[in-house]
């Protein structure tokens, strides 16, 4: 099948990698950076992280940028995806005091890409909120609308002339439901009926106004595009009964619709299904009023229509089983679903929510479009984890990749949706939030115990390297791949008897 359209990408598709402030700059309190959440609380409680580990130094890459350039260039990437910490430009989250240190390190960062043919992508906020935020309640206080709104206004007007793709927001569901619901990532708070709904709300009203702010007082000069970086998460129904059906469908819309809808419905606001089980629930509970706050026409009104693509995060699927109980106000009781792995026997990973199954990637692409529409689609992250066992030889994620990629092609060739970008996650090992250094995305191997923190490609990054010079999937990778299927049956087996229990997956 060499070069067929089956395995070939369009022209014009773009192949990029990413990555985020705190997970790989390092640099914590330097030259002026002040102080956020994830800082505070590795600092503060370090056993919230495995291993005590925290990103005061993560990939150096604060230091070490040119390294990341030319590993960049090596591999062969139309784009890179990075994040700006917010707090290196704005020391204490407010924009009356810029960093001009802060500001020199993103300048040198985009140029130096731009001068090798590299497209910067940049997201606004990759969960590194300034810490004197969070002292005002964090995303929970609505005031925050007003700050991020300043916060990407100086963005704009010290990087919009060369960055001319913007996300707002990386994962806004991690943010509300995990950061807020109890489950530990910074700043592990536990309000996971009522605050999680106030993150969802302010974020969404956040992103409305930066994207508002960049029509009316940048697009026309700077012509770049903005979306919102939503996760999916496949949900599978554990039969093809129509409730089972309806619970993996309600499950998709109280965590991607949550974000998506408001922006890309015809109708804006939440699911109607969202709206509907909070109401209920809050009711059967004794609260006078919904725990969803109500957006209102004018917000309503503003958030619809505000992205300029589709971007996606997506790693993985899990069943979803119904879930009666109430008795808790939490989102996870509101959707009413339970995500188990029990007995699915799709290939699992080192990391306890990761699975691979290539064919609810490829289901992904065909459900956005039956609910948004055609629109243009970019996979913003997509990637696989390992323990760093093997430096080198990281054949799943190989496998992994291949396969999640045939399944986008088909997507793009038989059912002419329009995806037009791919990102790995990530372009290197880095700090993997609560999971520390422990758990490795990356396409290159770093040494965290080596203090110059030295990189090494590895295999996937070859493969990677030769997919992206062909535009099409090596095959010169499918005899190894093969090979590895070997190895690849056991882990599956062994994943199996493992971890055939039934569990709440968060992320
Ligand atoms: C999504 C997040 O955006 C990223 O920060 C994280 O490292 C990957 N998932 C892998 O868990």
């Amino acid at each position: 099948m060499v070069g067929t359209e089956k395995t070939t990408f369009p022209t014009g598709f773009k192949f990029g990698v990413g990555t985020a402030s705190y997970q790989i700059e390092g640099g914590w309190n330097e030259e002026g950076k002040g102080e956020n959440i994830w800082d505070r609380m590795t600092h503060s409680k370090p056993d919230t992280v495995e291993k005590r580990h925290n990103g005061d130094v993560a990939c150096d890459s604060y230091h070490k940028y040119k390294d990341d350039i030319k590993m960049l260039e090596d591999l062969g990437v139309d784009f890179y995806r990075f994040s700006f910490s917010w707090s290196r430009i704005l020391p204490t989250g407010f924009a009356n005091k810029i960093n001009p240190d802060g500001i020199r390190y993103y300048n040198n960062l985009i140029d130096g890409l731009i001068a090798r043919g590299i497209e910067p992508m940049g997201t606004m906020f990759h969960w590194d909120l300034p810490q004197p935020l969070q002292e005002l309640g964090g995303w929970q206080n609505e005031a925050l609308v007003d700050y991020f709104t300043d916060y990407a206004k100086v963005l704009f007007e010290n990087f919009g002339d060369r960055v001319k793709t913007w996300f707002t927001f990386n994962e806004p569901w991690v943010i509300a439901a995990l950061s807020h619901g109890g489950v530990g990532l910074a700043p592990a708070t536990h309000s996971p009926g009522v605050g999680v709904y106030l993150v969802g709300q302010t974020i969404l009203k956040s992103h409305a106004r930066a994207y508002h702010l960049y029509q009316e007082s940048f697009k026309s000069k700077q012509e770049g595009r903005l979306s919102m970086v939503i996760h999916w998460f496949g949900y599978v129904p554990k039969t093809d009964s129509p409730e089972d059906v309806a619970v993996a469908e309600k499950a998709k819309q109280f965590k991607f619709g949550w974000f998506a809808h408001p922006i890309f419905s015809a109708e804006g606001d939440y699911p109607k299904v969202m709206k509907d089980a909070i109401a209920k629930k809050s009711a059967e509970q004794g609260f006078p009023r919904s725990r969803l706050p109500v957006l209102g026409k004018y917000w309503v009104d503003l958030i619809r229509g505000t992205a300029d693509f589709i971007a996606v995060n997506t790693y993985t699927s899990l069943l979803a089983v119904p879930n009666p109980d109430t008795t808790e106000p939490s989102w996870v009781n509101d959707c009413g679903v339970k995500l188990t792995n029990d007995g699915l026997g799709w290939p699992e990973s080192v990391c306890f929510w990761h699975k691979e199954n290539a064919v609810e990637f490829g289901n992904m692409f065909r459900w956005l479009r039956n609910e948004y529409g055609d629109r243009e689609i970019i996979v913003t992250e997509n990637g696989w984890p390992e323990d760093g066992s093997s430096k080198h030889e990281d054949w799943e994620r190989i496998r992994y990749t291949h396969r999640y990629l045939e399944e986008l092609l088909t997507a793009i060739h038989r059912d002419k949706i329009n995806i037009t970008g791919y990102t790995h996650w990530s372009l290197m090992d880095n700090f993997e939030w609560l999971q520390g250094y422990t758990m490795r995305f990356g396409l290159y191997y770093v040494d965290f115990e080596d203090p110059s923190r030295p990189r090494t490609i590895k295999k996937s990054g070859e493969y990677y390297r030769e997919l992206i010079s062909k535009r099409r999937l090596p095959e010169k990778f499918n005899e190894e791949l093969f090979a590895s299927d070997k190895k690849f049956a056991k882990r599956i087996n062994l994943c199996v008897s493992t971890h055939g229990k039934e569990t709440f997956f968060l992320s």
